[in-house]
């Protein structure tokens, strides 16, 4: 392959969305930022120079990152953050991977403005598995705007334990679109023919939101999740959870009945609390034909469900299988050396005796998995892990299995005070790991796109209610499940999945919404290395920052 080089400048920029302009960070002034494009075997190295008064760090989502989680990303559990006018090198190899991702950053909520796409293209002359597209559409990316200070919003959320406030508007590519109060001039446009058939590249990085996609009149056929090839089938109605990425190929009308149609994304949430049901616009633009030389001006929506239609949703997840070719096998772990119950939801905290809070009974908001509420480090664990000093960094005793088993799903316990820990599960290399995601009921059902770094995984089942071990297996799917990089535990339900362990490292597991994570709902699994020099970590690299 070929080493492809990239510098990111991370500066603060003055945007301005819904008539207020903030100065916001940004990637070389880009908002959203710059897209990244290498070839499957590339070697990827980006220079980040942090020129802003405080921390970042960057995360190449879904890059498996093989033996080299230095340059994964997460402050504190791979490095310490790039400091104020620091320096950071991203250097790693896209070995057997290809198709979409993306890199944002990776502390606190900076991710709402610093996110872009990271495009894998097959290796040279191999092609797609499907009909090659006339052309391929510039990647879409959903996102979030606030109008207040983001880090602002986060720390009321933290401090006092209320939700936080929502964002005021969903956008494409950073647009919010004409929904909005002030923003018909900032749209997001795309031009097609008519008669043809564009590959579109597709990522939810908003921060809070599960969406509805869809394209007035128009079907979509989904070719590929999170850069994993699945079996070609139709919808109409995507839905992307956050951190996932989607490509879709789109068969344009040969004769278009108006000149546009309006692209769109709604939530779906079962949130108890406050959320924004704006449908967000954009617009899908046909090269002018004889039919809209007539200049019709009307933007034909597509209909979404509502937003809490989690039968919809459930019914679009079970679509997807792996492509599971001779080229592109899916390697499903046949056996299980371990197994591993997650209960994934919501929790309290006592509120401070100087505070008032606003979560149940005067309590404070907490996130956990297992009961257990993830606490940051103030170092990095991977160099803790490589140098062996685990003493007063982490403790390798992150609960398997609920610690109190209840009724999941129904109604919950009196208690939900958690625990907080930096608690890690220490796998030996090469474990087979079956993973059962368990959705409770504590503070309303809510779904929780969990995201896993440093692997894939294969979704073998899922269903409503609680996981039942003795029955539910007979059900998995252990020829073709779809394989990903994160997945939804559905509202009220289960998802069990299944992994190799194969790569060396600390590697964190956490819901992909900001507000859940900054909650503690997160918790990092750590690998040992094998006996044979190319199943352990490589060495840190010399400009690793310092904490
Ligand atoms: Cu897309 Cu840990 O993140």
């Amino acid at each position: 392959g070929l080493t492809r080089h990239y510098t990111f400048n991370v500066q603060m920029t003055n945007v301005t969305r819904l008539c207020v302009t903030k100065s916001i960070p940004t990637v070389n002034g880009q908002f959203p930022g710059p897209k990244l494009v290498v070839r499957e075997g590339d070697r990827l190295v980006v220079k980040v120079h942090n020129h802003m008064n405080y921390n970042v760090s960057f995360h190449w989502h879904g890059i498996r990152q093989l033996r080299n989680g230095w340059a994964d990303g997460p402050s504190y559990i791979t490095q310490c953050p790039i400091q104020g006018g620091g320096s950071y090198v991203y250097d790693f190899t896209v070995t057997g991977q290809r198709g979409t991702l993306w890199w944002h950053a990776h502390i606190s909520w900076l991710r709402v403005h610093l996110y872009g796409p990271l495009v894998i293209l097959p290796k040279r002359g191999e092609g797609f598995p499907f009909p090659r597209p006339y052309k391929e559409l510039p990647p879409i990316m959903f996102g979030e705007w606030f109008n207040e200070d983001t880090e602002a919003v986060i720390n009321q959320a933290l401090q006092t334990g209320a939700g936080p406030n929502i964002s005021d508007a969903y956008t494409f590519n950073g647009l919010p679109g004409p929904t909005y109060n002030c923003s018909s001039k900032d749209t997001y446009k795309v031009k097609v023919q008519p008669g043809r058939t564009y590959l579109l590249r597709l990522i939810n990085s908003a921060l809070n939101d599960e969406l509805f996609f869809g394209i007035a009149n128009h079907t979509l056929t989904v070719v590929e999740a999170d850069a994993n090839y699945v079996k070609p089938f139709t919808a109409k109605t995507l839905v992307i959870s956050p951190g996932q990425t989607m490509n879709v190929l789109l068969t344009t009308s040969p004769s278009p009945a108006f000149p546009a149609y309006a692209m769109a994304i709604a939530p779906y949430t079962n949130t108890q609390g406050t959320f924004d049901n704006t449908t967000a616009v954009a617009v899908l633009e046909y090269a002018p034909t004889r039919a809209s030389a007539t200049g019709n001006n009307h933007l034909p929506l597509p209909p979404l469900p509502r937003y809490n239609d989690t039968n919809a949703v459930a019914n679009f997840s079970s679509k997807f299988r792996s492509l599971a070719t001779a080229r592109y096998p899916a390697r499903v772990p046949r056996t299980v050396d371990r197994h591993v119950l997650f209960t994934v939801g919501l929790g309290t905290d006592p509120c401070p005796s100087n505070q008032t809070c606003q979560g149940p009974n005067g309590t404070k908001f907490a996130a956990s998995i297992n009961n257990n509420s993830f606490v940051r480090p103030r170092v990095a664990l991977l160099e803790a892990h490589y140098q062996r000093r685990y003493a007063g960094v982490l403790m390798a005793n992150f609960p398997t299995a609920p610690p109190h088993p209840f009724n999941y799903t129904g109604t919950p316990p009196n208690n939900t005070f958690v625990m907080h820990g930096t608690r890690v599960v220490p796998l030996a290399f090469n474990t087979s790991v079956e993973l059962v995601l368990q959705g409770t009921s504590i503070q309303g059902a809510e779904s929780h796109p969990l995201h896993m770094h440093g692997f894939n995984f294969f979704v073998v089942g899922q269903g409503f209610g609680n996981y039942d071990p003795v029955n539910d297996p007979a059900n998995y799917n252990l020829v073709d499940p779809v394989e990903r990089n994160t997945v939804s535990v559905p509202t009220g339900g289960w998802v069990a999945v299944r992994f190799l362990a194969d790569n060396p490292g600390v590697w964190l597991m956490h819901c992909h919404f900001d507000v859940h994570l900054s909650w503690g709902l997160s918790m990092a699994w750590l690998v040992n290395d094998g006996p044979l020099p190319s199943q352990k970590m490589l060495p840190p690299p010399s400009d690793l920052p310092k904490c």
